[in-house]
């Protein structure tokens, strides 16, 4: 297994690993941004862990390998997870980013590799871990909604935040009205986010975000926000 001092550094063309379940919008767009160099990474690889994904789709049209491993063909999620993650271990990723995957990952298999781990989450962390979010996000009454990218943790969406996007909920929203809204600022996020990695030394410590070994807020990106707060 490659060990964290094999972090993301400076100056570098990162090789990332996609972890995905759904229709893989996500995945589409950092494919897309790989492509015309926006990206610093290259995608050796998806995983998912359903037959079904959109992801995996998008992965074999685009000439990237995907991998279906079926959670029903393992005795519980700790043998899921020493599979998967010996898998990804093999193609000795920098990154390791979950773009929509549906499960919580063990504990260990998270801790092994701290500095390399990121999700991205659609909502305004800490508010609305888990599900549901755009709809949480409506019914609180918040002028404000977004996504997040974060290191992952053994705790479901807690990680240190690394980058956010925020953009207006607007009256008369709903959550699919919502979601469609954020989705575009989501893939925008992802891609700037990984683009710092290959640029910067991003780890996080104690629970704070570091780059280039400094204390750093996570940063911020802005969508069609003038005048709301
Ligand atoms: C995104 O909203 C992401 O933030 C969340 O799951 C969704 C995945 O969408 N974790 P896609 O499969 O990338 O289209």
């Amino acid at each position: 297994m490659p060990d964290d001092s094999a972090s993301p550094s400076t100056g570098k063309s990162l090789r990332m690993v996609v972890l995905a379940s759904g229709r893989g919008s996500n995945l589409a767009a950092l494919i897309a941004a790989a492509k015309v160099g926006d990206l610093g990474a290259t995608i050796s690889a998806v995983f998912t862990d359903r037959a079904d994904a959109g992801a995996l789709a998008i992965a074999a049209e685009t000439g990237i390998e995907g991998r279906w491993l079926n959670p029903k063909a393992f005795d519980g999620r700790p043998a899921f997870d020493q599979t998967l993650f010996g898998q990804i271990d093999e193609l000795a990723p920098d990154l390791i980013v979950c773009a929509g995957f549906m499960r919580i990952l063990s504990a260990d298999v998270v801790a092994a590799r701290s500095q390399r781990i990121i999700n991205i989450h659609p909502s305004l962390l800490p508010k609305y871990p888990g599900l549901h979010t755009h709809q949480r996000a409506i019914d609180a009454g918040d002028p404000v909604h977004g996504a997040s990218v974060h290191f992952v943790i053994p705790a479901l969406d807690a990680g240190p935040v690394i980058a956010q996007t925020r953009i207006p909920i607007q009256p008369g929203d709903d959550a699919h009205a919502l979601s469609s809204r954020l989705l575009p600022a989501e893939h925008a996020l992802l891609v700037a986010c990984i683009a710092k990695f290959s640029r910067h030394r991003i780890e996080h410590h104690d629970g704070q975000l570091r780059v280039d070994d400094l204390v750093q807020p996570a940063w911020c990106y802005e969508h069609g926000l003038a005048g709301a707060q």
